[in-house]
């Protein structure tokens, strides 16, 4: 089987077009229904909607390809094995954002096979800000390539992070968070994973850290890469367990920081 991973993006870019396009639209019509996963973590109606439209574009597209979204095909323990063709989707990353008339809010969708993830979009329908990489060439914005900030002080950077909706994870979160707060310029929590990694890709950010889902990610670890960032994680990442993959303790940055960031995230 040979693909063509050009082919992919533009169907990709297409797709989240799409998507994006739809929950804007939903929004502005005003009438999304809430509800809640676990009792805690907020699902919209725009979440179900744009997932199911993703998903079935992709099957009509390329049946015989796996798919991992958050909202629909959720069995992670797929994302394990990158051999075969797998989309890894994210409808909306910031729901939160979204259902608080916020604009950092994008639509994430990855392509992996061959072990590694080979294409990544994530669109910002409010920015109007499209990200997207292709394996083994450089990242762009809206079309034109971006570049990590290429800082070399931690003291002067601008580092990101985000918390998760269970909160009996968040104590360990905090004391990191103030030991981070006390060596870099300032923090941000923009509440969406894949523009926060985004935007380390395009030097608006220095760094990032957060644990996270297979979905938050996929799409713009590899935008980030192939924007020069460095990416990683603060622990260490189990054997069977892709690296592009492993959603513990992820830390992405500009390269010059990412040893002193790495010390400072250390229990
Ligand atoms: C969330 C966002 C947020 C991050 C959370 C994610 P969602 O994704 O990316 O920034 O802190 O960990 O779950 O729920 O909006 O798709
Ligand atoms: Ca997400
Ligand atoms: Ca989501």
């Amino acid at each position: 089987m040979s693909l063509n991973l050009h082919e992919i993006r533009e169907f990709a870019l297409d797709t989240a077009k799409s998507a994006g396009t739809l929950i804007r639209e939903m929004r502005e019509q005003g009438d999304l229904q809430h509800s809640y996963k676990d009792q805690q973590e907020l699902v919209t109606s725009a979440d179900i909607s744009a997932d199911k439209l993703i998903v079935d574009r992709i099957k009509a597209r390329f049946p015989s390809h796996r798919v991992l979204s958050e909202e629909g095909y959720n069995d992670t323990s797929i994302a394990a094995d990158l051999a075969s063709p797998i989309w890894i989707i994210d409808p909306i990353d910031g729901t939160v954002n979204y259902a608080h008339g916020q604009m950092m809010v994008a639509v994430s969708i990855a392509f992996a096979c061959e072990g590694e993830v080979k294409v990544g979009v994530v669109y910002n329908p409010f920015m109007e800000e499209t990200f997207s990489a292709v394996h083994g060439e450089p990242s762009a914005l809206n079309g034109l390539p971006i570049h990590v900030s290429g800082l070399d002080v931690l003291r002067k950077g601008l580092v990101a992070t985000g918390f998760p909706y269970d909160k009996s994870g968040v104590p360990p979160i905090i004391n990191r968070v103030e030991k981070v707060l006390f060596e870099c310029q300032d923090l941000r929590r923009l509440g969406s994973a894949a523009l926060d990694i985004c935007w380390v890709a395009c030097g608006r950010l220095d760094a990032y850290f957060e644990s996270l889902s297979p979905w938050d990610f996929a799409a713009a670890r590899l935008i980030a890469l192939q924007a020069g960032a460095r990416c990683g994680h603060f622990s260490p990442v189990p054997a069977h367990i892709p690296d592009c993959i492993h959603c513990d303790d992820l830390l992405i940055s500009t390269p010059a920081i990412y040893d002193a960031l790495h010390q400072t995230l250390q229990p």
